[in-house]
C-alpha cells in the first residue's frame, strides 16, 4: 500500500493505477462504516484509493476540530487488510496554502438540515470533495447514506460542475443496538451511549408506524421527537420529514421521505437517518 502527501506524489502514484479507480474520501479514525465504502470500492474498481483528511474549513470556529480523534497507524493497518492501494494524507498546508480563496457553493440544498445549523459546514464539504476529486480522478467516489445531505450536496455538485465520477452511496452501518457508527460516539460517556440508542429508537417507531400506513408527515416527526423528549440526556435539535432530493420539508401525506434528525446527548451532537418509502409507490 502506497502513502502520499502532496500533489506531485499523488498524480504520480495516480499515474501507475489500473483503472476504474474507486476513491473513498474520510477524515480518518476509520469504523466499519468507512471500511464498508472501501471494501465495496475493492469489490467494484481495479484500484482503491482513501484519503484520511480532517478538513479543517468544514467545522465552524466553535466545533471540535482540535478534539476530532486520530489514529493514523490504526487506520492505515485497517486498510492494508482491506487492500486498498493507495492512501492520500494531504495536510493542511497541502490543501489550502497561502492565498487559498476558491470555493464551491451549493446553494439551496445547503441551506436546510445540517446547513441550517451549520452555515459554513457544506461549503467545506464541497470544497474539499472537489479538490479531492481533481487530485484523483477517480471513475467511482463512495459516500455513506450516514450523511445523507452529504450525498445529495455531493451529487448535485458533481451534476453541475460535470465531474466525470460516478457517485455511489452505501447503507448505514450501525453497532448491534443500533446506534450509526460514527468517529464521534467515541466522545460519549457510558450513560450517554446508552441514551444516544433513541436516535435509532425513535426513526425505527416512526418507520413501523409509515409501514403500518401512517402517512402524515407531521404525525411521523412527533413520533421522533416525543421519544427523544423522554430521554432526558438527549436534546433534539431538528426531526425532518424532507423529500428525499430537494430536502425540502414535506406536508400531509408522504409516500417516499427522508427522515433525519440531529440529536444532542451531552455535548456530542449526533446525526442519523431512515428512508421511508410506501411499496405501492413507484417513482
Ligand atoms: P467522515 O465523517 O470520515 O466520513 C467518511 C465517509 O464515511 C462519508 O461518506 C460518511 O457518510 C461515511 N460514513 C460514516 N459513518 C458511516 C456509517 N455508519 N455507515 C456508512 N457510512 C458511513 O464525511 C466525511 O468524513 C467528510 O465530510 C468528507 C466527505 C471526507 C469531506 O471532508
Amino acid at each position: 500500500m502506497n502513502q502520499t502527501t502532496t500533489f506531485p506524489e499523488l498524480r504520480a502514484a495516480r499515474a501507475q493505477l489500473p483503472e476504474p479507480v474507486g476513491f473513498v474520501p474520510t477524515m480518518g479514525y476509520l469504523h466499519e462504516g468507512h471500511l464498508s465504502l472501501a471494501r465495496r470500492a475493492r469489490e467494484e474498481c481495479a484500484s482503491v484509493v482513501v484519503s484520511i483528511f480532517v478538513n479543517p474549513t468544514q467545522f465552524a470556529p466553535t466545533e471540535d476540530l482540535d478534539a476530532y480523534p486520530r489514529d493514523l497507524e490504526r487506520d492505515l493497518r485497517l486498510l492494508e487488510e482491506i487492500g486498498v492501494d493507495l492512501v492520500w494524507t494531504p495536510t493542511p498546508e497541502v490543501m489550502y496554502p497561502e492565498g487559498f480563496q476558491t470555493w464551491v457553493t451549493v446553494e439551496e440544498l445547503t441551506q436546510v438540515l445540517e446547513g441550517a445549523s451549520r452555515p459554513t459546514h457544506f461549503r467545506g464539504v464541497t470544497t474539499v470533495v472537489a479538490k479531492l476529486f481533481n487530485g484523483v480522478q477517480p471513475q467511482k467516489a463512495y459516500f455513506g447514506q450516514k450523511d445523507a445531505q452529504q450525498a445529495v450536496v455531493i451529487q448535485r455538485m458533481v451534476k453541475d460542475l460535470n465531474f466525470p465520477v460516478e457517485i455511489i452511496v452505501c447503507p448505514i452501518v450501525r453497532e448491534p443496538d443500533g446506534l450509526a457508527m460514527s468517529s464521534r460516539n467515541t466522545y460519549l460517556n457510558p450513560d450517554e451511549r446508552q441514551a444516544a440508542t433513541v436516535l435509532y429508537r425513535s426513526l425505527t417507531a416512526a418507520a413501523e408506524a409509515f409501514a403500518a400506513g401512517e402517512r402524515d408527515a407531521d404525525r411521523l416527526r412527533a413520533i421522533v421527537r416525543d421519544m427523544v423528549d423522554a430521554e432526558p440526556l438527549a436534546d433534539l435539535e431538528y426531526i425532518s420529514c424532507a423529500h428525499p432530493e430537494t430536502l425540502q420539508e414535506l406536508d400531509g401525506e408522504v409516500e417516499r421521505a427522508l427522515l433525519s434528525m440531529a440529536v444532542r446527548v451531552g455535548k456530542t451532537r449526533l446525526i442519523d437517518n431512515f428512508l421511508v418509502m410506501n411499496h405501492a409507490f413507484s417513482p
